[in-house]
């Protein structure tokens, strides 16, 4: 890879997680009368498949479709993205510890700050448990 790609590449992925954030940020403030047009979007309602939506749309990028760490991302990373199939990585990690990595960032575990936060998460529970058991699916 070259010069070039290996440090713009890490600002593009930054940069749009940036985007998708603030994305989020206007779609919550919305009406509540266009809320109640989207009862499927009810943080009540998060299911497997809206996990993996997400996962899809958030994680996928560094972590890889079937969670190896080989997303498209992953070559310009270092450390590399955790691949959630490691099973010492596994039982190593509690439930807790997953959760508090997704909402503050690998900083906020002591692990490198490649790991991007998703605060937004923080106000929605229920899909941040269909998040931890989405990744906990990945196990062997
Ligand atoms: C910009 C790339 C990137 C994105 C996007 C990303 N991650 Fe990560 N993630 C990493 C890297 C790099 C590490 C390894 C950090 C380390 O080992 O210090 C990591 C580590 C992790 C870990 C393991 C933490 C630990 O304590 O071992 C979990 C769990 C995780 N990510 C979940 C997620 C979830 C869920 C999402 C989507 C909401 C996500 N990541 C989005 C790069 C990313």
């Amino acid at each position: 890879m070259t010069q070039f790609a290996r440090i713009t590449l890490p600002l593009l992925l930054a940069a749009g997680l940036t985007l998708a954030c603030n994305d989020k940020s206007k779609s919550a403030s919305a009406s509540s009368s266009s809320a109640a047009a989207q009862p499927a979007t009810g943080a009540a309602t998060v299911t497997a498949a809206d996990a993996k939506k997400y996962f899809t749309q958030k994680c996928e990028v560094c972590h890889g479709t079937t969670g190896k760490g080989d997303g498209v991302g992953a070559a310009s990373l270092e450390p590399k993205p955790r691949a959630f199939g490691d099973d010492a990585w596994q039982a190593s990690v509690t439930d807790e510890h997953i959760e508090k990595v997704i909402v503050g960032g690998g900083a906020a575990v002591g692990k490198s700050p490649v790991m991007p936060p998703a605060p937004d998460l923080k106000k929605n529970e229920a899909m941040l448990k269909e998040l931890v058991k989405y990744i906990r699916s990945f196990k062997h």
